[in-house]
């Protein structure tokens, strides 16, 4: 019963947000984001058969955080995408406050999610399922029920179970929250995804020589990358330093070694993925040729998130472009897919000193820069970027308090950019992948980019075609 009151209401806010999407500037041109209500997470990342598979965090009733569904798109070139029906409703008692952020593995060829039932308590408590669903021949999804409880010294705080296969076992990476209030990262192992054993925790604040770092660690990921280990993970609680940290909670990544069996982790230091404004979430998957590839979300939990214009046009948030990963120096380089480029339309060049190029449109265009010298680029007098020969910012106004606010990387030289717009949002990649800036920003009409500075460039500018899903 619950079920089809859900299903109705969302009848209703789809039908009724048609109506407001008509002249609505921000809506992304190939961007994946809800057509109405909230997305946050990317879940369920996975090329199956063929196909990639993308699921989504989704609050289908409102432009506010609740009880989550799972939306489920799925494309076979990473660039076109189609609708699939939902994949996870919260209906079941186990699952009452969200179908919280998962991953998807393939188990002997059946798609099978695994994700976290969340559950609160009128007295403010929460308690967490790690469940399982598995897809059926009408391509719709059916729940397993949970497999694992709360393990014993945690708070309530346990989710976002990442799953994946290592020689003839299932293993998951779960977020959590100890009893004294410290994130970690847990390590489990299954033969056969029903029954989990806990191998340790891998990481985490007070853990392998880490101060404090944070109360509560959110969605991890664990992947193989040339020749070392990647935990990717999202510590809320780091207190913000001058030029790190500076978003409401953090998203970032420890390069090191795995000995699973030891439920041991040894890593390096950890590095923020993103220095944009809006980066948090993501989820990796193997694509079948080989690539590890990236979906983030282009937002960040608590931080003025209400204060964005689309609500008005009843949807918030987009994801990220898909992007490549690769290590090099102990580092994650970050690139856009490479299937992105079919999106291009015809290419413009210019070569010259920065202040002296044309303005471009900037509403659904990708560009890419050599660049020598001091250097600016303003997004529709909303946002603009500035490398000073030392320190690259990207600076934009407070949505509430109209204050200038600031985002920082620092290199030993800039000499590339290559920035992807797309209508009220830019992916800015820094010297081909060695960090990436991802910030939404919401210009008045038609966007365009300017430049300034005494610096000389080489830029190249292809408007993207538009690309909905079908
Ligand atoms: C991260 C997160 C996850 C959780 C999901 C709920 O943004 O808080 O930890 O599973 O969102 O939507």
């Amino acid at each position: 019963m619950k079920e089809i009151h859900l299903l109705k209401r969302m009848a209703q806010t789809l039908m009724s947000g048609q109506s407001r999407q008509t002249y609505d500037p921000w809506r992304p041109q190939w961007h994946l984001s809800p057509l109405v209500g909230l997305m946050n997470d990317p879940n369920g990342f996975i090329q199956h058969n063929g196909r990639y598979h993308l699921f989504y965090q989704w609050n289908p009733l409102a432009c506010a955080h609740g009880a989550k569904c799972w939306g489920h798109w799925s494309s076979a070139d990473l660039v076109h995408w189609r609708h699939e029906p939902v994949a996870l409703l919260p209906v079941e008692r186990y699952e009452s406050h969200g179908c919280y952020s998962g991953s998807a593995v393939a188990d002997n060829g059946v798609l099978t999610l695994i994700y976290t039932g969340n559950v609160k308590y009128d007295d403010g408590s929460r308690t967490a399922y790690q469940c399982l669903a598995t897809e059926n021949a009408d391509g719709e999804f059916d729940k397993l029920g949970p497999v694992l409880t709360l393990p014993e010294g945690y708070t309530g705080h346990v989710r976002d179970p990442k799953v994946w296969r290592y020689q003839d076992c299932w293993y998951m990476v779960l977020g959590a929250q100890d009893a004294t209030l410290q994130g970690k990262i847990l390590l489990y192992r299954s033969d056969n995804l029903r029954q989990w054993q806990l191998l340790g925790e891998i990481a985490g604040s007070r853990l392998n020589g880490l101060g404090d770092f944070g109360y509560m660690w959110e969605c991890p990921d664990l992947f193989p990358l040339d020749g070392w280990d990647v935990l990717i993970c999202c510590p809320q609680g780091l207190a913000a330093e001058d030029e790190r940290y500076l978003n409401t909670y953090q998203s970032g990544y420890f390069v090191g070694h795995l000995e699973g069996e030891q439920g041991r982790f040894t890593h390096q230091a950890f590095n923020e993925l993103d220095h944009g404004f809006e980066f948090y979430a993501p989820q990796t998957t193997l694509s079948d040729d080989g690539r590890r590839l990236l979906f983030g979300w282009m937002g960040v939990p608590d931080q003025n998130e209400f204060q964005q214009p689309t609500i008005a046009h009843g949807w918030i948030h987009t994801m990220t472009c898909p992007r490549e990963l690769t290590l090099r120096d102990g580092r994650l380089y970050q690139l856009p897919a490479r299937e992105l480029q079919r999106l291009r339309l015809r290419e413009y060049q210019w070569q010259g000193t920065a202040s002296y190029a044309p303005a471009l449109p900037a509403g659904s265009a990708e560009l890419s820069l050599d660049i020598q010298g001091e250097f600016q680029a303003h997004f529709a007098d909303q946002m603009t970027l500035n490398w000073d020969g030392e320190r690259l910012s990207l600076s934009r106004r407070h949505r509430l308090t109209g204050e200038p606010e600031h985002r920082y990387w620092r290199g030993t030289t800039l000499y590339h950019l290559q920035i992807l717009c797309d209508r009220s949002s830019v992916e800015i990649f820094i010297n081909h992948g060695q960090a990436v800036m991802s910030s939404r920003y919401f210009p008045d009409g038609d966007a365009t980019i300017r430049f300034q500075g005494s610096g000389s460039i080489l830029l190249r500018h292809w408007l993207l075609s538009p690309c909905v899903i079908e």
